[in-house]
């Protein structure tokens, strides 16, 4: 395991040792190197810290220029414009930096040295009720969030924190209790998604049954409410009725997530049930220290800035007049759990946008009572909403939610007609057309809800997800499946990596892309932006394709040897391309 300093790096060091030199009270200033079109790289700080200095910006770029000597690493360096550096690295430094990344493992991708531990709350469907599309954006964000983290040397802590608590439990149980039989499985042991199905099914229609008797039946109202007050008193058959409800949603759940090609822990399974022993002490550790006040009865917290429309303001309420416990108060005791047992330095919650104005409350009351600080910080990666191709909320014609099975099932079935197109040439026997049209299928899914950021909103437009053209994840994997079929047409040569070759424009270009892998890596693990995972990849097959269309690899000129190096970057490609993906969740079959 080595980390590869990238290319970038050390010309930026050249950049700004040279600058120290040149203007000493300018040391440790950083030069800003970027990609360039007009050279590899340009430094953009020079301009400004000249200005600071009241010094020349022209001279002191000419003067850093003459303290960078020209060859091994940097080829050509020229003060342009105003005062910025245009930087061409030598092709050998390409050549033998992105060897050093090829002979790692991790591809050369440095740990993060101030790696520490976050929880992230993800993937959090609610218990009796079918998950839906936002269920679906928390869980393939958080994913890759996960995969990203933890490929930086993080330590990750998954939680699950699912809807299992509250009154809507009290007509449930008094229902099952009168109708014992409503959650039984009448098909037996069938497969996983038979099973989630039927499930699912059960709940839904059990829960519809009783939210009628509730709203017709006083009598059935007044048991369904003593249920409520059993169940929180933790009595046990009503207990064990509740877990019913538990376990069946959970074989509905696992066999979504699983559909999801998603792996998802039970014992990461800790929802907000999970926080019951801990909500009164977490209330009384409010109210002692003052960040909690009585308001009519109901335990509140203020905010400055938080008002309602009538511009009185909206407290969070932590326990109501009556006694009860809300989402607040158990997203309180989460966060003291999760900094206190877990030893959490970040928080993420993957959720919604429009609960934002729930965690702003409810992290500034974490803070005020100091379990959130400068060492320990929570963020709320917000996402957006999944619209029709119409442009409004994801529904059904007759607007009801779309059952998330049937979304997913619908993508697997249009993929898999995209793969049998191409099959026959491909050489896939039936299991692989049906294996791959599930990976296209799911991967579709994941990509167009991962390759825009994730506070945006976006159309679910499943003839564009499958599209073989544009920013799809079909795209990248026949990138990827090409460059295998590549490397196996080679047969024995081996890509090796010849740092002497000159290199051509589009090996050149395909070969910094690769180079700045491990930066993206570290921005997008800093940033919580798995989006612009997609963009590299994204990225770096359009330069593979343009690399593929101008350099041939297999069947170069006989005895020229200028292809040796293409091999090497279609393999480093490819490699770049499988964890890439792998991060986002979507798999690279080796033939499509
Ligand atoms: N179950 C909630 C929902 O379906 C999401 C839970 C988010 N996480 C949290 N800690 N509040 O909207």
């Amino acid at each position: 395991m080595a980390s590869v300093p990238s290319l970038a790096s050390s010309v930026n060091q050249r950049v700004a040792d040279a600058l120290a030199s040149a203007l000493p009270e300018a040391g440790g200033a950083d030069p800003l190197l970027r990609r360039s079109d007009r050279a590899d790289f340009q430094a953009n700080g020079i301009l400004a810290l000249a200005k600071k200095a009241k010094a020349n910006p022209r001279e002191l770029a000419t003067t850093v220029v003459e303290g960078i000597p020209t060859g091994e690493l940097i080829q050509e360096i020229e003060v342009s414009g105003p005062g910025f550096l245009n930087i061409t690295v030598a092709d050998r430094a390409i050549i033998s930096t992105l060897a050093a990344r090829a002979a790692d493992d991790r591809l050369g991708v440095p740990l993060n040295a101030s790696a520490g531990t976050t929880v992230i709350d993800y993937a959090q469907p609610n218990v009796a009720k079918e998950m839906h599309v936002g269920h679906l954006r928390s869980a393939v964000i958080g994913a890759a969030m996960v995969e990203i983290l933890e490929f930086t040397g993080e330590k990750v802590v998954r939680r699950h924190h699912i809807g299992d608590w509250g009154t809507q439990f009290g007509m449930l149980i008094q229902y099952l209790l009168e109708h014992p039989h409503e959650l039984d499985h009448k098909s037996g042991d069938g497969d996983e998604q038979a099973s989630g199905e039927e499930a699912m099914s059960n709940l839904n229609r059990l829960y519809k049954a009783s939210r009628a008797l509730f709203d017709s039946d006083e009598e059935f109202k007044t048991r369904a409410r003593a249920r409520v007050v059993d169940l929180q008193a933790g009595e046990p058959e009503t207990l064990a009725l509740w877990q019913r409800f538990v376990d069946e949603s959970k074989i509905y759940f696992y066999s979504v997530f699983n559909k999801l090609d998603m792996d998802i822990q039970d014992p990461d399974v800790v929802g907000e049930s999970g926080y019951n022993d801990m909500l009164v002490e977490t209330c009384k550790l409010l109210e002692e220290s003052g960040v909690a006040v009585r308001s009519n009865g109901a335990l509140c917290v203020f905010f400055e800035d938080v008002k309602g429309p009538d511009g009185n303001p909206t407290p969070l309420i932590v326990q109501k007049s009556d006694g009860g416990f809300g989402y607040a108060a158990t997203d309180l005791s989460a966060i003291r759990d999760r900094v206190t047992n877990l030893g959490a330095t970040e928080l993420i919650y993957v959720v919604d946008a429009r609960q934002s104005l729930h965690f702003k409350m409810v992290f500034e009351t974490a803070r005020r009572a100091g379990w959130l600080n400068d060492d320990v910080k929570a963020v709320q990666l917000a996402f957006g909403t999944v619209l029709g191709k119409d442009g409004k909320p994801f529904k059904t014609r007759e607007g009801e939610t779309v059952r998330l099975v049937d979304l997913l099932d619908e993508a697997v079935e249009r993929a898999t007609a995209v793969v049998r197109e191409k099959a026959e040439k491909v050489g896939l026997t039936e299991a692989e057309i049906v294996e791959n049209g599930q990976y296209v299928g799911i991967g579709a899914v994941k990509y167009a809800d991962l390759s825009t950021s994730a506070a945006r909103d976006y159309k679910f437009d499943l003839d564009q997800m499958v599209s073989l053209n544009g920013d799809t994840s079909v795209y990248l994997q026949y990138a990827y499946a090409r460059i295998k079929s590549i490397l196996r047409r080679a047969g024995d040569r081996k890509p090796v990596a010849h740092p002497e070759l000159e290199l051509a424009p589009a090996e050149r270009a395909l070969g910094l892309h690769l180079d700045g892998f491990g930066e993206l890596i570290a921005e997008a693990a800093a940033e919580h932006a798995p989006h612009k995972v997609a963009a590299y990849l994204y990225q770096l097959s359009s330069l593979f394709t343009t690399f593929y269309d101008q350099c041939p690899v297999v069947k170069p000129d006989p005895g020229q040897v200028v292809g040796e190096n293409r091999l090497f970057l279609a393999d480093l490609t490819a490699r770049t391309l499988a964890k890439g993906m792998s991060l986002l969740g979507i798999r690279t079959p080796e033939k499509l």
